[in-house]
């Protein structure tokens, strides 16, 4: 465990640890997806970040059941293509109310290999009485639109953009915030821009040394 002023990052599986911190306000998580990393025809080659997806087991989906509305006042959950009818199924009567949100790439990958163009990215937004979307009118559009981050940022396959980040975490209501899989620590970057507290679970170390590194930057930064 790593304290970076009042925010905490865990190295720890999430399954094990996360019923054990308690409630938090908001729950932000981009858990691993369910994508296929084989094939992918004459483009294949330039996809070289579907490889470190399988490697590292980001191809295999995840517990819907770490999602307890009992333990956040709302939900923000990242959903692969392939992950949205499950989690929808999962999430339906669970929370008060839902929004389904999307991140429109601007540069998506120019494939398609007989689906469509990789350009949306969508997430569910549930959440609990009393702890509904907040923000500005713009901030409460459904759709964000930005440029993927360039794949060699931060030696990990999904890093989120800041963009898109910084609208969820002007979205979410309350103070409190934690990201069950926190890959480099995207959520808690935004978290501390946004003026939230923070609670971060990775189980890669390789890329829970990162999120310290970018977690304590942005507090430096933040304390000017
Ligand atoms: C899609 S990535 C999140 C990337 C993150 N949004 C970012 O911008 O860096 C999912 C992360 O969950 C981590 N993970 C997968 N299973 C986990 C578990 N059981 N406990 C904790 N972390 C886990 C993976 O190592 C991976 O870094």
């Amino acid at each position: 465990m790593v304290r970076i002023g009042p925010h905490t990052l865990y190295c720890a599986d999430a399954y094990r640890l996360r019923p054990q911190l308690g409630f938090f306000d908001a729950e932000v998580m981009d858990p691993p997806y369910v994508i296929r990393t084989a094939g992918g025809g004459s483009f294949r080659k330039h996809r070289p970040y579907l490889d470190q997806i399988q490697q590292e087991g980001l191809d295999r989906g995840f517990d819907h059941k770490i999602i307890n509305p009992l333990l956040c006042g709302s939900v923000v959950v990242f959903c692969h293509n392939d992950q949205l009818p499950g989690v929808s199924a999962y999430l339906n009567g669970l929370f008060h109310r839902f929004a389904l949100c999307v991140w429109r790439k601007l540069t998506p990958m120019p494939v398609a290999n007989k689906h469509y163009v990789p350009e949306l990215e969508l997430y569910f937004h549930a959440w609990n009485r009393g702890y509904h979307p907040e923000g500005s009118l713009a901030d409460l559009k459904r759709v964000v639109e930005c440029r993927s981050r360039a794949l060699k940022d931060y030696a990990h396959p999904a890093v989120k953009p800041d963009e898109v980040m910084n609208k969820i975490l002007r979205n979410v209501s309350g103070r409190t915030v934690i990201d069950p899989f926190m890959g480099t620590g995207s959520t808690g970057v935004a978290a501390i821009r946004a003026g939230k507290i923070f609670t971060g679970i990775e189980h890669n170390p390789k890329h829970f040394q990162t999120a310290i590194a970018r977690i304590s930057a942005a507090w430096e930064q933040a304390n000017r």
